[in-house]
């Protein structure tokens, strides 16, 4: 089996970005989403990353129209029915997920393969939503997507070889560098990255430094592109929250539990840049000021 032809269901930051290098590789791409404003909303920041790489001299123009020719808005379901590949990169809800991957199961052909970008839902679960659970897995993506060059391939108990092969091959199409891990939650980078932005919030609220002086800290004294506070701000508060509440509660450890600091934020609508408040103001979005948590 080969992947001609792909389908992503979800046009907000990740599915926009999948649908983005899924595009610019060559593939038919064909992208859902529940509105024609949110689809118009998707396409026009595909549109200005693509011009970003163009500017940059990463792509021509001529590969941009390609791109952009390959990527087939849809508001229909059914349009995914003769797709090879459909990866679903909706709201991190585990019944909104199950109602569409059930519904995904019965339109697309049998023989194609259903996939989740969602980066702490079980894939098990998920693929007991459909009666094609070994033709299942994770494709985990990297927010900023068309920069980001991991994909995490993530396999169940039952997913079939083959197919754990064609996943591996499809990230490596796109041009991204895949590793193959198990459906644990957080999979291997989530599990790693989570407890330290935790561990980052508790060493705030106990005093060790400032929000500014901690990310200064892991930017110079590690290299890291972000500091703890600035990543999460990037990836959402709410997503981080989320994400450390699956982890706690799938493996009952303190250092996964959510602080209470970041919980609070979560209900105050602080969710970082896509809110304009999170540790950091975005009312200036080039030049963000720390906010008074404590
Ligand atoms: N498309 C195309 N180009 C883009 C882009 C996009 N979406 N976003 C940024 N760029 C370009 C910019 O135009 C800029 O180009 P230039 O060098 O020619 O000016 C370049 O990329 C760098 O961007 P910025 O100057 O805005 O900012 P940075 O230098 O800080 O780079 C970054 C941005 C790549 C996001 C970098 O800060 C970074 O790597 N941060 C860490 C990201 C990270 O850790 N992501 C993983 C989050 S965890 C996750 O996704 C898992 C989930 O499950 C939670």
């Amino acid at each position: 089996m080969e992947i001609r032809k792909v389908g992503v269901v979800g046009c907000g930051l990740m599915g926009s970005g999948i649908s983005q290098v899924a595009a610019v590789a060559g593939l038919p791409t064909v992208v859902l989403e529940v509105s024609q404003e949110l689809l118009d909303k998707g396409l026009a920041s595909i549109n200005r990353s693509l011009s970003k790489f163009v500017e940059k001299g990463e792509l021509s123009d001529q590969q941009k129209s390609q791109a952009v020719a390959c990527l087939q808005p849809t508001l229909n379901l059914e349009d995914f029915a003769d797709c090879d590949l459909v990866i679903e990169a909706i709201v991190e809800n585990l019944d909104r997920k199950k109602q569409l991957f059930s519904e995904l199961d019965r339109i697309v052909k049998p023989e194609a393969i259903l996939a989740s970008n969602t980066s702490s839902i079980s894939i098990t679960e998920l693929m007991m939503a459909t009666r094609r659970p070994t033709r299942f897995l994770g494709l985990h993506f990297f927010n900023p997507v068309p920069l980001m060059k991991l994909v995490e391939v993530v396999k169940t108990v039952v997913t079939e070889p083959e197919i754990v092969e064609l996943g591996l091959g499809f990230a490596r199409q796109l041009g991204k560098a895949p590793i193959l891990t198990t459906d644990r939650a957080g999979f291997i980078v989530n599990r790693l990255l989570i407890p330290y932005l935790l561990d980052a919030v508790r060493a705030f609220a106990e005093g060790f430094g400032t929000i500014e002086d901690i990310d200064q800290g892991m930017k110079l004294g590690c290299n890291h592109p972000m500091g703890p506070f600035t990543l999460m701000d990037f990836v959402g508060i709410d997503t981080t929250y989320f994400i450390a509440e699956v982890l706690f509660s799938e493996y009952r450890e303190a250092r996964f539990a959510p602080p209470p600091l970041l919980k609070r934020m979560f209900l105050a609508g602080m969710h970082g840049r896509k809110t304009g408040k999170g540790f950091y103001d975005y009312s200036d979005p080039k030049n963000p000021k720390v906010n008074k948590l404590l």
